[in-house]
């Protein structure tokens, strides 16, 4: 069997369409969706992926500022600038980027962002709703792998689907909303015991746990759907995922690649996200 490529490209091309119809009928009612990124120091790959989430919304009629801020700056400075953005009326949402410099508490910064403009859904508010079945922001990577699969008509009811990474970012909130869908979770890690065993009973394998290639065709059952969020450099610098592409291939029902896969979906899900707050707050 050759798996089929899950192109997250095109996926998001088709929500995007629909995101720029929600962004013209805001303007006509007088309103611009705005996005307050802020950026703590100088961390090249978090200005690499800063500068791609402004271009898409500057690419679909979004406001975006990006605020940068000195790596040295104090975690009070940091809360204050977030506290200024919260009472910001032009701001729908406000992403800080991660990670922040050791000697700020991301918890603290995380709880001071007004959960209503939280489009990264991290705020424990956010985590809650999304486990307790409330309408609250959900991380736009897992949003992003859902909207996915459903995009390609991939049965989530009854299915088992293995994640492999436990992260609040995405493993946790992912897990969650496959559960909503009615699939069985199953949850591996750093320290789970034969990862082999679980994943190879998997309908559904999501792999978000930033070792290289750590998931090969010994992981997976004939006919899975494996998803990799990873985002990791080879020895030539060249980017690649959590998963043997080439070796998952042969052997997978679907398949994302590393680049073209996850990647965009997620920064397609923080603009659908960043238009939902507006929309809220202009009702
Ligand atoms: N760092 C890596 N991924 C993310 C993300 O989705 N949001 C933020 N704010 N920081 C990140």
């Amino acid at each position: 069997m050759s798996a089929s490529i899950i192109d997250g490209k095109k996926i998001s091309q088709h929500m995007r369409e629909k995101i720029e119809n929600k962004v013209m009928t805001l303007k006509n009612s007088g309103v611009t969706p705005g996005l307050a990124v802020v950026l703590v120091g100088d961390n090249q790959a978090s200005k690499t992926y800063v500068s791609m989430k402004q271009k898409a919304c500057e690419k679909h009629s979004i406001y975006s500022t990006l605020i940068r801020l000195d790596e040295e700056i104090s975690e009070q400075g940091l809360l204050d600038k977030v506290i200024e953005l919260n009472n910001d009326s032009a701001i729908h949402g406000i992403l800080v980027q991660l990670p922040l410099p050791s000697h700020i508490d991301e918890t603290k910064v995380i709880e001071t962002i007004d959960p209503s403009k939280d489009v990264d859904g991290f705020h424990p508010i956010n985590a809650g709703r999304l486990m307790t079945g409330g309408d609250g922001f959900v991380p736009c990577t897992p949003y992003g792998i859902i909207e996915m699969l459903k995009y390609e008509n991939i049965e989530l009811a009854g299915a088992h689907a293995v994640i492999v990474g436990r992260s609040n970012i995405v493993g946790k909130p992912m897990g969650q909303l496959l559960l909503k869908e009615h699939a069985t979770v199953t949850y591996c890690h750093s320290k789970t015991k034969d990862l082999a065993c679980h994943t190879k009973q998997a309908d559904i394998i999501i792999a978000a746990v930033g070792i290289r290639e750590l998931i090969t065709k010994e992981h997976i059952k004939e006919g899975a759907v494996v998803i990799d969020v990873g985002m990791n450099r080879d020895d030539e610098g060249k980017l690649c995922g959590d998963v043997d592409f080439q070796g998952c291939s042969s052997k997978a029902q679907a398949i994302t690649p590393v680049p073209g896969g996850v990647g965009p979906m997620t920064i397609t899900m923080l603009l659908a996200n960043t238009v939902k707050s507006a929309e809220k707050h202009s009702l």
